[in-house]
């Protein structure tokens, strides 16, 4: 194998550049060429690529967003779309790609790689909702953008004696808002995975309020939905002033975390390494500390495991 394409697809999240940094240097530094592709599929499909060298992921690591840039393609979708890719990978020699996205990037990945690509997969998302790994880059970064925002939140909440409800990302996951919940200390966190009780919601607020709390946070999936009904219900069964902040794509930008960069820079590697192994159609995770690699069909029929335990903890916490 002598060039290798890289590209970022999906939702970006914080750490892709520190990904695409790792992968441009891992193979040059193994003597391989390295096409940089552009928005994702699209680019595939249009031929938006460009070589890459070690200058062009310099000053990146800390950056937000992604410099190749991203797009959902729906064309590649199609068989007549990924037709157009196979024949620009050939005329562009690239022989090895690496994919960093989520589950709609792995599928189109999977696809590649039954058309005789290899394909190596990085989860890049920040929902952290891949049933084979326990971290996805970008996910820490995320909850740490929506732990700085509660922060910010308890304040004025403070001040004004108001519940405040807080809407984060996630798409059907609830991980961001069970960690954010956790660590930010909110009074509730109403996840997809467990559904939720509006009297076990208002009866925490009111205890909250009967042993003088003056802040009140509750942290909602999007998953879950109607945060502005909920407000309104939670104010007339409480008689407690309520807010809601939805953040939206704030949680999407932001100079990646340390756990984020180290993640992304070790995937980025390892991705590149498997590629001249020879493998095709793997994806990269973590568990525990330590990295692996897995079938892609696998990887995207494992369930995601909700962490019922946490769940219960950030119950007991917030007594
Ligand atoms: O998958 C990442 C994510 O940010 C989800 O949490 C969210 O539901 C979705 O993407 C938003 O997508 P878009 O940026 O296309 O509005």
């Amino acid at each position: 194998m002598k060039t290798i394409g890289v590209l970022t697809s999906g939702g970006d999240a914080p750490g892709m550049n520190a990904a695409v940094r790792a992968v441009v240097r891992t193979a040059i530094y193994n003597g391989l060429k390295v096409m940089g592709v552009k928005q994702g599929y699209n680019g595939l499909i249009s031929g938006n690529i460009e070589e890459m060298n070690l200058s062009s992921v310099a000053d990146i690591i800390h950056r937000g967003g992604t410099i190749l840039r991203t797009a959902r393609c729906e064309e590649f979708k199609t068989e007549e779309g990924r037709k157009k890719a196979l024949t620009v990978l050939k005329v562009f020699g690239i022989e090895g790609l690496v994919v960093i996205g989520g589950d709609g990037s792995f599928q189109g990945a999977k696809k590649l790689s039954e058309l005789g690509i290899p394909t190596i997969g990085i989860p890049g998302t920040i929902d952290n909702d891949l049933g084979y790994t326990d971290y996805t880059i970008g996910f820490d970064t995320a909850v740490n953008t929506v732990l700085d925002a509660i922060s910010k939140i308890r304040d004025t909440s403070t001040s004004h004696g108001r519940a405040v409800i807080v809407e984060v990302m996630g798409r059907h996951c609830g991980d961001i808002a069970l960690y954010s919940g956790l660590a930010g200390g909110a009074e509730s966190v109403i996840v997809p995975e467990e559904g939720f009780n509006i009297d076990d919601v208002c009866k925490r607020l009111i205890q909250g309020r009967n042993r003088g709390k003056l802040h009140s946070i509750i942290i909602l999936a999007e998953g879950v939905g109607k945060a502005y009904e909920l407000g309104q219900e939670i104010q007339e069964k409480t008689g407690i002033e309520t807010r809601v902040t939805v953040l939206g794509h704030i949680q999407r930008g932001g100079s990646p975390t340390a756990f984020d960069r180290i993640l992304a820079s070790k995937m980025g590697a390892k991705a590149v390494e498997l590629l001249l192994e020879g493998k095709s159609a793997r994806v990269i995770g973590v568990k525990g500390n330590e990295l692996f690699d897995m079938d892609i069909d696998e990887a995207l029929s494992l369930e995601k495991d909700f962490d019922k335990g946490m769940y219960n903890l950030t119950k007991i916490l917030s007594i």
